[in-house]
């Protein structure tokens, strides 16, 4: 049965009748994904341009590059790839003086665990990222433009390259865009398959052909000294899509979406033990726990119940289900908020110690082992370090191996110990915040669920008798 969803928009007659393949949840707000899934909908740009598209650029167009920049600062938008940082503060940090090319790299890598909402963007709606990405080049004054993507995206390579060339075949892209004299290319480079490379800096390493390594940040910030060391703005495949809602609807009315400081639309990604697990369009802050894991995933399989949650991404923060958080409010007085009550958007999320991240929800039953989990989650830091920084290519290296002992029943009381050791001595001490990516999930896991992992421990297993590995470790650690 078609649904009405609301049209945000002055081009489409309200309500729009629009139908799915799979019916949007009552609680959902499609912005970025309005064509997602959609009933007769393709990537083309003729179904594009037929339902609106391109309408938010020419009027971005007739603008000053200034006055859109101050609407994506009115809007609130944070970057949906992790950080939630200010979009339009972002763009701000361009030196006003400078005399360097200005580029802007769309983040495709979409390395994070849990995370799967860019894909759909790149694969069923890519003209909606291009048009925001020419409106974004147009307010920060950039020319050039790369499409980063992730090597395991070879579809979404070939789909995104065949929209360029359609849009430049149309005149939203190359010289003099719709007679405007503003020029602008957008290239598609793709990685060769590392989660470092999503990390902005060591991303731009990788598009100048070099080993994803990050850069320090400062003097690094991308803003100033990007790729070739010019001024770069980098931001995620989502936040580059809310540009173009943002023209269309203002500043103001778009910061009406979502709550204070939490603005807009974003895209969860539910996978793990929930029985409808999949992606959710929410205004930010305006679904709870409860209701995303229930009302829209249709709760626990049966004869289960949820455990525990990585709301952002594999390096955010658990939650445990059982947990009743202490919050402050602005007037300085304390309350309590229970963990199916915590509205998903960034702050809330920060204030119970976790982050909102990318958006990957990670769902966890009670027949899952903790002690499998964090070994699971070890094997891809571990896998995926750099190795430029010792405490993040030791560290992440060292917890593998003695999670590793643990789920195989082979260590000590003393090994959860040393693992929460390694981890916090990884904090803050590496160039990028792949340390803490590794580090927290350890971090909070061991915090919450000690009892658990120390359960799977023996202490017939010695160190220096049958473990010398762990020996080496602890005498490392206490030297
Ligand atoms: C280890 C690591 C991996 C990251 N992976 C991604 C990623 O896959 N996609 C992404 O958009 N941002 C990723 N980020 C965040 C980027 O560095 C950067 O903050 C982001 O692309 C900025 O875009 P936004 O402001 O629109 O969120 C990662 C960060 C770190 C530290
Ligand atoms: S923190 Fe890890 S991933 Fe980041 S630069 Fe250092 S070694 Fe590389």
């Amino acid at each position: 049965m078609p649904l009405a969803i609301r049209a945000e928009t002055s081009i489409f007659p309200a309500p729009l009748m629009i139908s799915y393949t799979k019916q949007p949840h009552e609680l959902e707000h499609r912005l970025i994904f309005k064509n997602v899934d959609r009933v007769g909908w393709d990537p083309s740009i003729e179904t594009y341009i037929a339902d609106g598209g391109y309408e938010d650029l020419k009027k971005a167009i007739a603008m000053a590059p200034k006055d859109i920049t101050a609407e994506v600062k009115k809007s609130g938008l944070r970057g949906r790839g992790g950080a939630g940082f200010p979009t339009g503060m972002k763009w701000t940090f361009i030196p006003p003086n400078n005399t360097k090319p200005v580029y802007l790299i769309c983040n495709g890598d979409e390395s994070e665990p849990g995370t799967f909402k860019d894909r759909y963007i790149l694969h069923q709606d890519p003209h909606q990222l291009i048009e925001g990405m020419v409106i974004s080049c147009f307010a920060t004054g950039a020319h050039k433009a790369y499409i980063y993507l992730r090597e395991e995206f070879p579809e979404a390579a070939l789909l995104v390259e065949k929209a360029i060339e359609e849009a430049r075949e149309k005149n939203f892209l190359g010289d003099n865009v719709l007679g405007s004299g503003f020029d602008l290319e957008i290239y598609v480079h793709r990685g060769a398959g590392a989660y470092i490379c999503g990390e902005e800096t060591g991303l731009i390493e990788s598009l100048e052909g070099k080993r994803p390594y990050p850069r320090i940040k400062p003097p690094y910030f991308p803003a100033a000294l990007g790729l070739y060391m010019c001024p770069t703005i980098v931001n995620n495949v989502e936040s580059l899509c809310h540009v173009k809602h943002i023209v269309r609807m203002g500043g103001e009315e778009y910061a009406k979406l979502g709550v204070t400081r939490n603005t807009g639309t974003r895209i969860l990604c539910v996978s793990g033990d929930v029985k409808n697990p999949g992606y959710f369009e929410v205004e930010v802050g305006k679904v709870t726990m409860r209701q995303l894991l229930y009302d829209m995933c249709g709760g626990p399989k049966d004869g289960r119940e949820i455990k525990a949650v990585i709301p952002g991404g594999s390096s955010s923060k658990i939650l445990k289900s059982d947990e009743v958080f202490k919050l402050k409010n602005p007037d300085g007085t304390e309350r309590e908020l229970a963990f199916w009550d915590i509205p998903l958007d960034f702050d809330s999320l920060a204030a119970c110690g976790s982050m909102a991240g990318s958006g990957g929800v990670i769902v966890l039953d009670d027949t899952r082992r903790m002690s499998w989990v964090l070994n699971n989650l070890n094997a891809f830091y571990a896998h995926e370090s750099c190795g430029q920084c010792t405490p993040c290519r030791e560290g992440s290296t060292w917890m593998k191996k003695i999670s590793d002992r643990l789920v195989e029943g082979k260590a000590t009381p003393k090994d959860i110990e040393t693992l929460e050791s390694v981890a916090y001595q990884i904090d803050g001490r590496t160039i990028c915040a792949f340390g803490e990516a590794s580090s927290w999930p350890v971090e909070a896991i061991i915090a919450k669920f000690r009892d658990e992992l120390l359960s799977e421990t023996t202490e017939e297993v010695a160190p220096g008798e049958t473990n010398p590995e762990s020996a080496e470790q602890h005498k490392f650690l206490v030297s």
